[in-house]
């Protein structure tokens, strides 16, 4: 029998949102001055340094947030996370992407079974085989060494390796890894992708890495099989046992492909795909492109997260404040979106990834327990780097709708630019606007300032800032592979969190389903009209008119076409 009991039900619940009332007349400009809360709003791990005092928040706030996360039973359920427990219960799995990143000697049980070992077996394959590729001694079918590596795959079996990879491109230990090597992504069944991804290579040194959980995805099984004619029709099919290798759960498809099991990674089902960039998915094709021992600093970094968040106390707990403090901002002060601004172009990748880690986690209409949501969960994840973004979509966040931003710095630029003359370095330019956009959010600019300078009358409504607009701050000291480990790390605890005080289900995606079930009807339809003439049937008006026209504008197409792949 569902529970029909809400966090919102609760007493620390309905007391945020009387708190709420409090900051009806406490401006940002205010909470600023007090340094002791300032104080107390710095959190430091590891280097990592999270400055959250822009928040609209007090002390006394993130006291009621604690007594939320207490209400919400927050502790025993991460703890149930890490012990393995089927907290994902409408799939009936365990969540356990903690086991990835764990140490050897750790023991983790899902199903009463230690994981650990099973992990590091993979990733001794991995580590074995990636170097393999790299030194020459795997060559593909014409004897040629794989320089160049495609990974195929989409939603969590794209974004997070993608983020990593653009992370590490330019960090100057993986550019020595990386010297001579190229990885490309291909995620969009739009066949200019795969023209994109194949322009300027050669399949006699590219190495195809076919990355589905389930294997059955169709936008990724219709590009593998379409790479994987790329290959057989230059190399002969033999060659495709030589140039293409797999990443996934379901082993048994992947042999029905025509890859070779032993050329098969495997992960597991309590790797949710959102949350698999630390398994055989990102650290396959990371480890082809930088080397295993580069990834596993990566993987390093994000465990000390995962022991951080077990065992630090909330108050000082960076993941756990991050999550509260959305609650607090979304269902509480009815802020819907969140900014992601990390002010390092290579981050540019994370905002991307997040937003299906938060968005596909989040987005959710109902409890656990399946009983309607009576308040909204989730939150709307868009981000860009700085300064980029500010040349963009900052004139909304200043003086348009009040959106919390979480920006993102880095102390050393892991490429530092400096000109003779100028006034500072590149990097220091950079973080100059690092640093005053937070103010800028918080203080605003107000009227006595706008006369002070004189500014003419007419004017002054479009040149006044209310502030009050909350952000956080985030500084990490460098953006090298632990780091990025951490940084991914913090978020997926973050976004857990949320799910957690929420009461809902992080780790299920039921809302995906029904699109795809529509495509499959369509894609019949167009086989039908295509091959066979017939008429377009089943739909409603508006998408029959549209099926119809687009039919009628590409007849030209003959029914049963001969293979033709781009020429690029
Ligand atoms: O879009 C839904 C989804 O199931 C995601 O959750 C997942 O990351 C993606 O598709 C890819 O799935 P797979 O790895 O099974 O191909």
């Amino acid at each position: 029998m569902a529970s029909t009991t809400l966090i919102c039900d609760s007493e620390p619940w309905k007391d945020l949102k009387s708190h709420v009332e409090d900051f009806k007349k406490t401006h940002l400009r205010d909470l600023m001055n007090d340094k002791e809360r300032c104080q107390s709003m710095m959190v430091e791990f590891d280097g990592m340094l999270l400055d959250y005092s822009r928040q609209r928040a007090t002390l006394d706030t993130m006291d009621k947030l604690y007594q939320l996360a207490e209400a919400a039973s927050l502790k025993q359920k991460i703890n149930r996370m890490y012990s393995g427990e089927h907290i994902n219960s409408t799939e009936n799995r365990s969540v356990l992407h903690v086991a990835l990143r764990a140490p050897r000697d750790a023991v983790i049980y899902s199903d009463g079974k230690n994981v650990v070992p099973d992990v590091w077996n993979v990733l001794d394959k991995i580590k074995d085989f990636s170097e393999k590729v790299r030194s020459g001694s795997w060559v593909g079918a014409t004897g040629k060494p794989l320089k160049d590596v495609i990974a195929i795959g989409i939603g969590g079996s794209f974004l997070g390796p993608l983020f990593v990879h653009t992370a590490l491109q330019t960090d100057p230990e993986a550019v020595e890894f990386a010297k001579g090597r190229q990885l490309r992504f291909l995620a969009n069944v739009d066949p200019i992708d795969v023209a994109r991804n194949i322009a300027g290579l050669n399949p006699e040194t590219t190495l195809v890495v076919v990355v589905s959980k389930t294997f059955t995805t169709a936008e990724t099984m219709l590009n593998a099989r379409t790479l994987r004619e790329w290959i057989s029709s230059a190399l002969g099919p033999f060659a495709v046992a030589k140039h293409m290798v797999a990443v996934s759960t379901n082993l048994t498809l992947v042999e029905k492909f025509g890859i070779d099991p032993n050329n098969a990674f495997a992960f597991w089902d309590w790797v949710g795909g959102r949350y698999s960039v630390c398994s055989a998915v990102g650290v396959l094709p990371l480890s082809l492109q930088y080397g295993f021992s580069m990834v596993e600093k990566f993987l390093n970094g994000a465990s000390s997260i995962d022991q951080h968040f077990r065992s630090a106390p909330f108050e000082k707990n960076i993941p756990v404040l991050l999550g509260l403090l959305s609650v607090w901002n979304v269902s509480f002060l009815g802020y819907p979106a969140r900014a992601i601004l990390p002010y390092s172009q290579a981050l540019e990748k994370f905002a991307p990834h997040i937003q299906q880690v938060s968005m596909e986690s989040n987005g959710k209409g109902v409890s656990i327990d399946g009983v309607p949501l009576p308040y909204e969960a989730g939150e709307i994840d868009f981000g860009e780097p700085g300064t980029n973004g500010q040349h963009s979509f900052y004139q909304l966040i200043h003086q348009g709708r009040v959106i919390p931003c979480d920006f993102i710095g880095i102390v050393k630029s892991q490429q530092p630019v400096y000109l003779k003359g100028e006034v500072v370095s590149n990097h220091d330019e950079l973080m100059s606007n690092f640093f005053a956009q937070p103010d800028a959010l918080a203080y605003g600019k107000t009227l006595e300032q706008l006369l002070k300078e004189n500014v003419p009358q007419h004017l002054i409504p479009h040149k006044m800032f209310s502030g009050n607009r909350p952000s956080l701050s985030l500084l990490l000291p460098s953006l090298n592979a632990c780091n990025i480990g951490q940084l991914l790390a913090s978020y997926e605890h973050r976004i857990a969190v949320e799910g957690f005080v929420w009461g809902i289900n992080s780790f299920d995606q039921w809302g995906v389903e029904l699109g795809k079930s529509l495509a499959t009807q369509v894609r019949k339809q167009l086989h039908a009209s295509r091959t066979k003439g017939e008429p377009v049937e089943g739909f409603n008006f508006s998408t029959t008119t549209l099926l119809t026209r687009y039919l009628e504008a590409s007849s030209d197409i003959p029914a049963d076409p001969p293979t033709l792949l781009p020429r690029i």
